[in-house]
């Protein structure tokens, strides 16, 4: 297993952050993926003066992956995780969460994660790490669905 360290991200952090965000974005196909830098940036501080925090992990002091959450009700909402392209398929996403779970998060909090229907690996990442179905969340497009022809 690689050695893996981590952080509590600070203020310090946000251009970072926001930098790992926007390829977050890309990545998983999201509507955000417009959103200019200094956009994410100024969410990212936004969300961390808020009640959200993020950990930031480093192998050889190397950023390779982050995540942003809040604690919901009797949970800890996940919202936002992402491992450095180039060091994906190593286990490292899976170690991340583990050190989240034993060493950040408080003992037996169920966790819950939003992740987009099309983003196929980020499921299969999830579903691989035990996560199971919660929820659906459906949309509709801006002025409502067509009328149904009779
Ligand atoms: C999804 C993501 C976090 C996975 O990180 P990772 O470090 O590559 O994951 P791991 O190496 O720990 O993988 C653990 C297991 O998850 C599954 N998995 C991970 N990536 C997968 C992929 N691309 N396709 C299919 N299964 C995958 C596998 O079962 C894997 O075990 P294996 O490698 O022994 O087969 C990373 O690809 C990523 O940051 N993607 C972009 C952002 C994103 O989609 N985030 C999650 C949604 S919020």
């Amino acid at each position: 297993m690689v050695a893996m360290d981590f952080r509590i991200a600070t203020s310090d952090d946000v251009p970072l952050l926001a930098k790992m965000n926007r390829y977050l974005v890309q990545d998983e196909g999201h509507r955000n993926a417009g959103m200019t830098l200094v956009q994410l940036t100024d969410r990212m501080r936004a969300f961390l003066e808020s009640e959200y925090q993020a950990v930031i992990f480093e192998t050889d002091g190397e950023p390779v992956a982050y995540a942003l959450f809040r604690p919901q009700g009797d949970a800890i909402h996940l919202r936002q995780f992402y491992v450095v392209r180039e060091h994906r398929r190593r286990g490292l996403g899976r170690q991340a969460i583990d050190i989240l779970r034993q060493r950040v998060w408080a003992a037996g909090r169920r966790v819950t994660v939003g992740v987009l229907t099309k983003n196929e690996k980020g499921i299969a990442f999830w579903r691989a790490l035990g996560f199971t179905d919660y929820a659906l969340e459906l949309e509709s497009p801006p002025g409502g669905a067509p009328p149904q022809s009779l």
